[in-house]
């Protein structure tokens, strides 16, 4: 327990890059930003099940559905573990839930957008893993503990799933033509969404500031954007898979493809509730929700009567 509570010493502390712990002191702004970020980081894992579990039922072999199924089921755990870590922070999951449900609190911007088939589902692996990986692998350095390690959990998992994304993409660009139709039609309504996942351009970010001085952001949404870019196209290339951003092109001088402008004005549409899938997404939450809650009950009853038999023993 670092017992010294005052916004100056902990500044220390997150400038010699020492983790922050649950009982540790904290300025309120730190707690609050972070129960924020990864409260939303959770909705976002659990968000994300929806799109991808609609092709279960419909995945094209057998190897293809044990391989969704277990992606699926790994984007659930992602959602426990950093719900945990809110946990930590003094929030409870009912206070987030609540949150996710009424529209206060947001998840990517991502899963606002139809899986409309397989390809689909390869660009998403591929595209959205492969921009929450560049994200994430960031976020291990974050400086609050538990959230670090859930990172540093979670991105064990994460490039099995951008790997299985990009495979079914290489075997549609390798199949027949109209295979490869769907490949390109996938990429296309996917890459400008998978851009807008880093967060708006550092410079309209009101949360930046905060976020690189408490180390909770060790690189800015637009470091990371352009790290996954300058990954992403080479890969895109190698199978055949054009970019759709006319003004997409290599800048020898820095190292870097400069790209087109990004429709901001659809992000902020899509992320405050009028993407094309919003009332869907939530919808089906808050149905499953409430039809789990029979679970939860006999889950907390169990725990209720575990702690009662555990304090008889230490009285009796
Ligand atoms: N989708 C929805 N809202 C977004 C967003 C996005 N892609 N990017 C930014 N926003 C929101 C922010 O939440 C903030 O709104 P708020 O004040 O209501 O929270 C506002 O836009 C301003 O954005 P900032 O850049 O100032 O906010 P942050 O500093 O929090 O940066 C972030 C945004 C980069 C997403 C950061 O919060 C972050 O790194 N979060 C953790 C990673 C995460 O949440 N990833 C979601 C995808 S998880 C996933 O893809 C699962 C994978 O397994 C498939």
């Amino acid at each position: 327990m670092k017992n010294l509570h005052n916004d100056e010493s902990f500044q220390k502390r997150i400038d010699a890059n020492e983790h922050v712990e649950p009982r540790d002191y904290m300025p309120e702004g730190y707690r609050k930003h972070l129960i924020r970020q990864i409260s939303q980081h959770a909705h976002s894992e659990v968000i994300g099940m929806q799109p991808e579990g609609n092709w279960i039922t419909r995945a094209p072999s057998l190897r293809a559905k044990q391989i969704l199924l277990a992606k699926i089921q790994d984007e659930g755990g992602h959602g426990l573990y950093l719900y945990s870590a809110a946990e930590t922070l003094g929030v409870s999951r009912e206070e987030m839930i609540e949150q996710l449900h009424s529209g206060k609190a947001k998840y990517s911007n991502i899963f606002n957008y139809p899986a409309l088939n397989w390809a689909d589902i390869g660009a998403i692996g591929w595209l959205v893993d492969g921009a929450a990986i560049v994200n994430q692998v960031s976020l291990q350095r974050t400086s609050y503990g538990p959230y670090s390690r859930a990172m540093i959990r979670i991105c064990k998992e994460e490039s099995f799933h951008q790997r299985q994304g990009y495979e079914i993409m290489c075997k549609m660009m390798a199949g027949t033509l109209e295979q490869k139709q769907m490949a390109q039609d996938a990429m296309n309504r996917w890459w400008w969404p998978a851009l807008m996942m880093f967060g708006p351009h550092d410079s309209d970010s009101p949360h930046t500031g905060d976020a690189v001085k408490w180390k909770i952001k060790r690189e800015s949404n637009d470091t990371l954007r352009q790290k996954f870019i300058d990954k992403t196209v080479q890969q895109a290339e190698l199978i055949g898979l054009v970019i759709p951003d006319k003004d997409l092109k290599w800048n020898a001088q820095n190292g870097h493809y400069d790209h087109g402008t990004i429709n901001w004005e659809e992000f902020f549409e899509v992320i405050n509730g009028k993407g094309p899938c919003n009332k869907q997404r939530l919808e089906h939450h808050k149905k499953y929700h409430l039809e789990g809650e029979w679970v939860r009950e006999a889950a907390t009853a169990h725990k209720m009567k575990k702690i009662k038999r555990e304090r008889h023993h230490l009285t009796h």
